[in-house]
């Protein structure tokens, strides 16, 4: 029997501190012009303190199972996107299940940065298409505040803290490559690890034992977005037989404006039909694209059977993209 994954419901969790670009600029050399103009933030949430990745995903889990109408313990398996993780181990995602009580579940975290929703979105896709899971919840969260150097001002300016999820279930039959029927049409994944430093945190258990900020050379990565968004999201589209015209909403990893409007533009995108919210939320890593899609479906914005893209790319570096039918 063959299988594919719908999405059912979809939640989203900010922490309720909100520190504006002015907050910033009155501890380090910056200004709220600057942020803006570069990157288009104007203000990120911040998680207060005894407030950890696993509490902002559980809120925006229970938001979306709530949405789909699905207890905790109908739920098979939970994948959880983050770079960091409350401790070192056990992974946040089975801090997760024992905190909603989804004890039927197997849960585990999967580390692929700002793509991490991405890649975690594909984990449970291929469980589902496999038959091994039912329903599943994918989570992107993040506190990503907790590895930000506030010494240097090229990256303490961008990150926010966050988290969305996302429930899927699973429908009988395979889906064609450009079906009409609602569920997860194809996820594409890519890395380069020789691009392992343009973007790192410097630390890590085994590196001695710290935790590290964030490193990056913020010239280089901007390049490679543009360019590896651009090719993974028209590889996606060939994949389908789909045109630009034909997707209803992008939902593109919300790390600097300028990225997403040199995206959209290169796929005659109007920028009415991409949701945007680094605005708001600033980069919230494996968070942005869970909480831009909550964002967008809460306002009426995403409607069931229409065409979704979403796409990411970040450390390592790693990149990817996923068509989804609403
Ligand atoms: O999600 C993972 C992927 N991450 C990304 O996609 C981030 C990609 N990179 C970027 O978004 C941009 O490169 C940044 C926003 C990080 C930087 O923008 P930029 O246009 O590449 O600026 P820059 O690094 O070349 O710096 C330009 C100037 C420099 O001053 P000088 O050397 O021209 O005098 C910086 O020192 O801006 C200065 N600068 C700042 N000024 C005020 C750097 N950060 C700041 C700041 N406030 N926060």
């Amino acid at each position: 029997m063959t299988f594919h994954s719908v999405v059912r419901g979809c939640g989203a969790y900010l922490p309720s501190r909100i520190v504006t670009n002015h907050d910033l600029a009155a501890k380090m050399d910056t200004s709220h012009e600057w942020i803006v103009e570069r990157v288009g933030i104007h203000q990120r949430h911040m998680a207060q303190e005894g407030e950890y990745t696993s509490d902002l995903a559980t809120q925006a889990a229970r938001q979306a199972l709530d949405r789909a109408g699905i207890s905790p313990e109908s739920i098979d398996l939970i994948v959880l996107a983050t770079t960091t993780p409350d401790d070192t181990f056990p992974a946040a995602a089975v801090t997760v299940q024992q905190k909603l009580g989804a004890h039927n579940a197997f849960a585990f975290d999967v580390q692929a940065v700002c793509s991490g929703f991405v890649y975690a979105l594909s984990v449970a896709d291929n469980f589902i298409r496999s038959g091994q899971v039912k329903s599943a919840l994918v989570i992107g969260a993040e506190t990503m505040t907790r590895l930000l150097d506030f010494n240097d001002r090229g990256t303490a300016v961008l990150f926010g803290d966050g988290a969305g999820a996302l429930v899927l279930q699973a429908e009988e039959g395979a889906l064609q490559k450009n079906d009409s029927q609602r569920g997860v049409l194809s996820t594409h994944l890519y890395s380069d690890g020789r691009y392992r430093d343009a973007l790192y945190v410097d630390g890590g258990p085994s590196r001695g034992g710290a935790v590290g900020y964030v490193r990056m050379q913020g010239r280089e990565v901007m390049k490679h977005a543009v360019e590896k968004i651009g090719a993974s999201v028209k590889k996606a589209l060939e994949f389908h037989g789909l045109t630009p015209q034909d997707i209803d909403w992008f939902v593109p990893h919300q790390a600097n404006i300028r990225i997403i409007n040199a995206v959209a533009k290169h796929f005659s995108l109007p920028m009415e039909r991409v949701i945007i919210t680094v605005d708001q939320h600033a980069n919230t890593s494996a968070a942005s694209i869970p909480l831009a899609l909550a964002v967008a479906q809460a306002d009426g914005r995403i409607l069931p059977g229409q065409l979704v893209v979403i796409e990411a790319m970040g450390g390592g570096f790693t990149w990817g993209s996923a068509v989804i039918r609403w």
